[in-house]
Parts: structure tokens; sequence; C-alpha cells
């Protein structure tokens, strides 16, 4: 098994980054405050696969969103991080192939996708340095 040690300290807020993990794409986000707001603004219930942002981040750095790039519907590399400024209807991010919709919390809200952009386990080693895998 092996890890991805990631340096966050350049990320800006509102800036999504992509990665490599295992060989497959790794979205890390710095979250601005209003992104975290609009995310926890959020009826659960009301979502395809119901989850918060703080079930999604880890406590005490709820800004920083780290998910796979791979689209839960048929696998291709959503738009939104890195790649322009198409972030969707909601925010987050764009699958293209089908027309998914993903929020500032990386979560379904609209398209084929049946599940939220998968979070990786990953810990922090130190406020701006986390180790994936
Ligand atoms: Fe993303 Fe189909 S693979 S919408």
């Amino acid at each position: 098994e092996s890890t991805t040690e990631l340096d966050l300290s350049a990320i800006e807020p509102g800036q999504a980054i992509k990665a490599v993990f295992r060989k497959q794409p790794v979205f890390v986000r710095n979250l601005t405050p209003k992104e975290i707001q609009e995310a926890n603004a959020v009826p659960v219930s009301s979502l395809r696969d119901p989850q918060t942002l703080a079930e999604r981040t880890k406590e005490g750095h709820e800004n920083w969103l780290v998910t796979m790039g791979v689209c839960t519907h048929l696998g291709c590399v959503p738009l939104g991080a890195g790649e322009g400024e198409n972030r969707g209807e909601f925010g987050g991010y764009f699958c293209p192939c089908h027309g998914s919709h993903y929020d500032t919390a990386a979560r379904i809200r609209k398209g084929p996708a049946p599940t939220n952009l998968v979070v990786p386990d990953y810990t922090f080693n130190s406020d701006t340095v986390i180790v994936i895998g």
C-alpha cells in the first residue's frame, strides 16, 4: 500500500488542485467561508447521498476538502480542480461526461452519479501536510 504526501500550503482559499493517488486523480480544495456556509446550509435529508461537510472533512480542518477526482457515475474526471472554472450549478465540481453536478462538499446534487465523490483515508501530519492512504 502506497501513500501520497501533499503540501497544502500553496493552495489559496477558493482554489482546488488535482494530484495523483495510486494512479487516480485526487482533488484538494481550500474552501472559502462562503463555500463552507453553502455546504452547511443544505438540509442533509434532501441529499441523494446524505453526508454533512463535517463528516467529509477533518475536525479543525473543515476548509480542506479532499476527495477522489473520479465521478461516481462512470469514472470520468470532473472539472473544477485546476481545469478552468466550470464548477457546475452547485459550485463544486462538474462532470461533463453525462452532466453530474457536485456541491462545495463534493456531494452529488444533480445528474446521474449515485454517490458523492469519495473521501479517501488521510491524516494531517501538520497544519499544511496531509498523507493520503
Ligand atoms: Fe460523470 Fe457520467 S461519468 S456523469
